[in-house]
């Protein structure tokens, strides 16, 4: 596909069917460890507090795993536990044989050294791929957990046929679970594309989207991208989820993203809804690294 058509309604990259499909590779060779090794793969998740946003993500991962027959383990603790606590659980979860990866939901509630937390998770478990470590690795091109939302986020790109090659991707939001590391991800080697990161310090985003063939934005805040910013043909990748009142919906809240999907729709070719897009993948990609975790754990 063209990355530079001038389609006047975008289309729109269905998440939800690669998660589907990708879902369907993961069980079987969830099904052959098993068969061949006796190993079904283990993902520990840790959820410190009662953040609505992370007990629903905690609990479609939880999900996610039974479908692809991976066992979970959920460890809650109160949002005031001692932080000391949450390491000693990490170092037993490090320990312990039957669990392959080890996820610790992120935000913690105020008062933790998240970077602590991370640091204390073995690398060879770190499903996220959050620990330095991997994210090194992932830097230098070594073999290594990718972290889950910015690989999902590169998978949809291939399965919405559309090549990077030589393209110029723009990044807007600089934080470590996504922006910095999609930005590497889409200048390596393969992918190719000419990346540029834009942030809260960027005083014109829109000088560099305007520019841009893809743009993936993370930034965390609802109508960040809107189609005004866009060249015409552009592929928009939304990894926003955010709550907005919504009084009509049995829930009171109905999920967006950072795009404001209905004006960069008018002027983009391809774009991924929220929801259904990028939040499909990221929970596939961390099972995807559970079970070659797992493969890794065969002696
Ligand atoms: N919070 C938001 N996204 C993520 C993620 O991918 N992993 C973890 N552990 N926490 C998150």
């Amino acid at each position: 596909m063209s990355v530079t058509n001038n389609n006047s309604s975008a289309r729109v990259i269905d998440g939800k069917e690669l998660a589907r499909r990708t879902r369907l590779e993961i069980a079987a060779g969830v099904a052959a460890l098993k068969a061949e090794h006796g190993i079904v793969p283990g993902l520990a998740v840790i959820l410190v507090g009662d953040n609505p946003a992370s007990v629903s993500y905690v609990t479609a991962k939880e999900k996610a795993c039974a479908e692809v027959g991976m066992l979970s383990r959920e460890i809650r603790m109160p949002a005031d536990v001692p932080e000391r606590a949450l390491l000693d659980e990490i170092a037993r979860l490090n320990e312990d044989s039957a669990v392959h990866g080890i996820l610790v939901q992120l935000p913690l509630p105020k008062g933790f050294d998240e970077k602590r937390v991370i640091d204390a998770i073995s690398p060879e478990k770190d499903v996220d791929g959050f620990t330095p470590v991997n994210v090194g690795r992932m830097i230098i091109g070594e073999q290594c957990f990718l972290p889950c939302t910015p690989h999902g986020i590169v998978k949809l790109i291939e399965f919405a046929g559309i090549d990077v090659r030589g393209r110029h991707a723009v990044v807007i939001g600089r934080s470590n679970i996504v922006g910095k590391p999609v930005a590497a991800l889409l200048a390596r080697k393969g992918t190719d594309a000419t990346v540029t990161l834009c942030h809260t310090g960027t005083p014109d985003v829109a000088r560099f989207t305007r520019e841009a063939d893809v743009v993936v934005v993370a930034a965390g805040r609802p109508g960040t991208l809107t189609g005004d910013m866009l060249k015409p043909g552009a592929v928009v990748i939304d990894v926003g989820v955010n709550r907005v009142p919504d009084a009509t919906s049995p829930r009171g809240y109905r999920l967006v993203g950072d795009a404001d999907f209905a004006s960069c729709a008018d002027v983009a070719s391809a774009i991924t809804p929220v929801p259904g897009g990028v939040g499909p993948m990221t929970i596939t990609m961390l099972m995807w690294n559970t079970l070659s975790a797992a493969r890794r754990s065969v002696v």
